[in-house]
């Protein structure tokens, strides 16, 4: 496990950006999978900036997403597929056909998880898995308690996780209950992880989940046997380690 000390969000982003950068520059096909949230908004504003100074090129990489609402479509603006386009897929040059999001439309589950372990097996596994961390730990959508030799499967979100995802919709209510999501054993499949976290908010969970019990209770956890694993923290979320 590496930690790499940022001084704050930008520094973090960049440093983040950079070592993307670097993955498709040494590898132009790789396969990168991909996180929302606030933690990677700047990392992929960053990428779009390299990209219009024509630094950096995606048209062969293709990408993985970690997660999707189960009963968004893609035209909602909640939707994780909405939030990759908005923030970064419109801006780039990466192929529509080489872009893969759970299906959150797809009722039936075994179908739409089985489709998408098949789609990641296909493309020969994650060459870079870029993370965020939620503040109970899970990553993904893997929440406390997720087994960790699940492939993709369908979740019940926690409260935590509503809770901190409701600044995204107009009320708490119309925040989804379930969500399909990459599995924790297919995570650590990934040949590289790199984590970004940055906030007060996350300096608790930073040290329960790197310098605590391996634990299915904080899903980052195992993450610590992972062999090719970064964080990049801001000062605020690396503060108590
Ligand atoms: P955030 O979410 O980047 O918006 O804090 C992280 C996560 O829930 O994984």
């Amino acid at each position: 496990m590496k930690i790499i000390r940022a001084k704050d969000y930008n520094d973090m982003s960049r440093k983040a950006a950079n070592i993307i950068s670097a993955q498709v520059i040494m590898k132009p096909n790789c396969v990168l999978g991909l996180a929302t949230g606030g933690s990677p908004e700047g990392i992929y504003k960053q990428l779009i900036d390299w990209y219009n100074k024509g630094d950096i090129d995606f048209s062969e990489i293709t990408t993985i997403n970690l997660d999707e609402y189960k009963g968004l479509s893609r035209e909602s603006e909640q939707s994780y597929w909405y939030f990759m386009h908005h923030h970064f897929f419109d801006h780039v040059n990466v192929r529509p056909q080489k872009i893969n999001v759970p299906d959150g439309t797809n009722m039936n589950v075994e179908e739409e998880c089985a489709r998408y372990d098949h789609i990641i097996q296909a493309k020969g596994g994650i060459d870079l898995q870029l993370l965020g961390i939620g503040v109970d730990g899970h990553i993904g959508f893997n929440e406390p308690g997720a087994a960790f030799e699940l492939g993709t499967h369908c979740v019940d979100l926690d409260e935590s996780t509503i809770e901190a995802n409701k600044r995204y919709f107009e009320k708490k209510e119309d925040v989804p209950r379930q969500a399909y999501t990459m599995g924790i054993k297919t995570i650590m499949q990934a040949r590289k992880v790199l984590m970004v976290a940055n906030g007060k908010n996350k300096a608790d969970i930073i040290k329960e989940a790197f310098f605590g019990p391996v634990t299915p209770q904080v899903p980052a956890s195992i993450l610590q046997m992972h062999p090719d694993f970064t964080l990049i923290g801001d000062e605020e979320a690396l503060s108590k380690i």
